[in-house]
């Protein structure tokens, strides 16, 4: 997170004795990615984050590939997915390669039992459907409709939902999540031509700090694989922080749209960048103003990386009989553009409603076997007349 935020308590320099009540010394922590070069966070904890007890075992969370190579566009229907109790359960990868999996899921239960950290990945949760805090080492956020959640690699966080009807797009990257560079001064200031601003960003207002000793589920992703690991102290003890490396959540529905007298191209709807893929936001605007405009894309041939488009509220003006939560995928390589008749209905049309994340990968994804079970297979011939 490129700003700088405090909370809890924390000495007046770094790397000094900081004294608890008692007199003993709380454990001062760098939280950091890219070794010491990228953004980090001085934590200071109530006790020594490394009283690992026991490592129980683990499990293979990668996901089957059904579709390794493939040319193929696909529709895959998203709210298919069924709705299952725990959130790491609920959690199906559909389509995958080294840099990125994007990941969809129906949890009903908050996590109760155990703790959550992503070594491999920065996650992005985008929130479709469900309202709840997400509770992290560094402080919670509210999230409700709409809510991106990005969350650092290494963040050890749980995650309290209102109900049980909830719907989330995830995406896990291997690579940092930023708010795009070009979007931001030599200061790391987003600038005024920006969708988005710092008032925008919501960063973590709550911090729990809990002095406990015990036996502490932490479940670790690293290398695909989740570990039972067993600490003997609270995993949320942390007293206070500062730094730049924490949760925070930014709202689509905050996301200004740039808009033109014609046709915009999708980099105006960058939202999140990193160096394998980027993430779009399309919401709702007014349509382009020349009076022969076309509002409808033109084709266009994304040689060198696949589209995944996932559908949030609204009519998406190119795509014919597409709904909530589904998901087209257009890989790199061959052409796509607007359905049949798309074109000739967006003429004339002086606004849209279409809500949707756009998640463009430099490098082919894979489908999973997950993701089959939700495709529709003749997706690849919707663009024919008859
Ligand atoms: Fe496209």
């Amino acid at each position: 997170m490129p700003f700088y935020h405090k909370l809890g308590k924390i000495p007046h320099k770094r790397h000094t004795v900081f004294k608890k009540p008692d007199g003993s010394l709380y454990y001062e922590q760098l939280f950091g990615t890219i070794g010491f070069d990228g953004m980090s966070t001085n934590m200071y904890h109530e006790q020594r984050p490394t009283q690992v007890k026991e490592i129980k075992g683990s499990y293979n969370a990668r996901p089957k590939i059904a579709a390794e190579h493939n040319i193929k566009s696909y529709r895959f229907k998203g709210f298919h997915i069924k709705p299952e109790p725990d959130y790491l359960q609920s959690r199906k990868t559909v389509l995958t390669n080294s840099d990125v999996d994007i990941v969809l899921a129906s949890p009903q239960q908050s996590t109760k039992d155990y703790f959550y950290k992503n070594s491999d990945s920065d996650e992005l949760l985008f929130i479709h459907q469900g309202t709840g805090k997400l509770r992290t080492h560094l402080g919670n956020l509210d999230f409700k409709y709409g809510d991106y959640l990005v969350i650092p690699r290494g963040t050890i966080y749980k995650i309290d939902f209102d109900d049980e009807v909830n719907r989330l797009f995830i995406v896990e990257s291997r690579r940092p999540i930023y708010t795009p560079k070009r979007y931001r001064n030599y200061f790391g200031q987003l600038l005024e031509h920006s969708p988005f601003c710092e008032r925008d960003l919501r960063q973590p207002y709550e911090l729990e700090t809990n002095d406990e000793n015990g036996e502490f589920l932490m479940k670790v992703k690293k290398q695909g694989q989740i570990y039972d690991m067993i600490y003997a102290s609270h995993p949320f003890d942390v007293v206070g922080y500062d730094g730049y490396n924490y949760p925070y959540a930014f709202s689509i529905h905050d996301f200004e749209p740039i808009t033109g007298r014609i046709h915009q191209p999708p980099p105006v709807h960058q939202t999140f960048e990193t160096d394998a893929f980027v993430v779009c936001s399309f919401v709702p605007r007014l349509y382009d103003y020349h009076p022969d405009s076309i509002p409808a894309p033109y084709n266009h041939s994304n040689i060198d990386s696949d589209e995944v488009l996932y559908y949030v509220d609204g009519d998406f003006m190119s795509r014919n009989d597409i709904e909530k939560g589904h998901i087209s995928l257009h890989p790199a390589g061959i052409p796509h553009g607007p359905h049949p008749g798309a074109v000739e209905r967006s003429i004339g049309q002086t606004e849209t409603e279409e809500l949707a994340v756009m998640v463009d990968t430099f490098k082919p994804l894979q489908i999973t076997e997950d993701a089959m079970e939700i495709a529709d297979d003749s997706y690849h011939k919707s663009w024919l007349d008859h």
